[in-house]
């Protein structure tokens, strides 16, 4: 644009507004300069680090989740852009999802900070101090989950066969795979890690349910033209964030809890409470995205044979 046809178009902005373009461009003249610490909020983002011990390696675990929280708020970011868009090309469509799945290597990726980043000492002390607070507790975990498949998917497969797509969002939220760490077996009541999730999170988490019932990954996949679910680049890169999720992630995040929590020292327990080998091992947690973009070979070896990799496909 040219000087004069970049004041044309301020012109019009602030005309159409009801506005004084005069005025705004006299702001301009005095406004200060944008600084990099005002524009990425930098005073603010670094002062969200609050220990509850003197041990330094907790601030290891402190940062390294909320790392995690923002990338996972990037990775909502790009779902949103696909749910939300009514005409999804094939390629935005990819693009978007190789957006997702990049964020999510860099979080498997990178979960040596937590198993080798830490002194056994110091976590076996100050994972005392959160109890009973985990993870787990992972809203926005929980939106991606949702947002990503049917609800049928994230159903705890023992229960998948009492529901169906008339069946209630609260009873679908009594029955999702997750429920099963948030038992107390002794008295097979909810526990206090379930308890004080419920709270915060049931019901604006129902209400993200509903939003994504109709546009989430998965369904705005199947209503892409049949010749558009054929394409492979999409077809390989939804199988990518569906392995990067369910089972790298799963499995860095399990390697990672398991070397403190088998560690033999102090208490096996997790700090949430749950029976957390057979909980957290995709084995047994068979949480699949995508099923019908997987073979029935691949199905059956889900977290077993198909750890480090899967196959890419040349062709459907
Ligand atoms: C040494 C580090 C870690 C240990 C020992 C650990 C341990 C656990 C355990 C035992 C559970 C099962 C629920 C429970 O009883 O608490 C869990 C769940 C979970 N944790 Fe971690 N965790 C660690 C790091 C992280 C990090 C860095 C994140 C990132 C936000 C995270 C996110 C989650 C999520 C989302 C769940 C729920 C997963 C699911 O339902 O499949 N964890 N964690």
């Amino acid at each position: 644009m040219t000087r004069e046809e970049l004041l044309k178009a301020i012109d019009e902005k602030y005309e159409a507004m009801g506005q004084n373009p005069d005025v705004h461009l006299s702001g301009l003249l005095h406004s200060e300069p944008m600084k990099y610490w005002d524009f990425i909020q930098v005073d603010a983002l670094l002062g969200l680090q609050t220990q509850r011990t003197q041990l330094p390696d907790e601030m290891v675990f402190i940062m390294y989740h909320q790392i995690n929280e923002l990338l996972f708020k990037m990775i909502l970011w790009e779902m949103k852009q696909i749910s939300h868009n009514k005409t999804i090309t094939p390629d935005k469509f990819e693009m978007h999802l190789m957006r997702i799945s990049r964020y999510f290597d860099m979080l498997s990726d990178s979960f040596d900070v937590m198993g080798e980043g830490m002194e056994l000492e110091q976590y076996m002390k100050f994972r005392d101090t959160l109890t009973p607070a985990s993870g787990f507790q992972s809203a926005q975990y929980r939106q991606i989950e949702i947002a990503s498949t049917e609800l049928i998917n994230l159903i705890d497969f023992r229960f998948r066969k009492t529901i169906d797509r008339n069946t209630s969002y609260e009873h679908a939220w009594d029955n999702m795979y997750w429920q099963a760490a948030g038992v107390d077996h002794s008295t097979g009541k909810k526990n206090k890690l379930m308890v004080n999730f419920e709270a915060k999170y049931k019901i604006p988490l129902i209400e993200w349910m509903k939003e994504y019932n109709e546009i989430n990954l998965w369904t705005k996949f199947k209503q892409l033209p049949e010749s558009d679910q054929k394409n492979i680049k999409l077809v390989n890169a939804m199988r990518h964030y569906d392995h990067t999720v369910n089972i790298d992630w799963v499995m860095h995040h399990y390697n990672a809890a398991a070397k403190y929590l088998d560690s033999g020292q102090g208490n096996a327990e997790a700090t949430g409470g749950s029976d957390w080998q057979k909980y957290m091992h995709p084995r047994y947690q068979r949480r699949i995205f995508f099923p019908e973009l997987w073979s029935q070979e691949e199905l059956e070896n889900w977290g077993i044979d198909n750890i480090e990799s899967y196959k890419v496909l040349d062709n459907i």
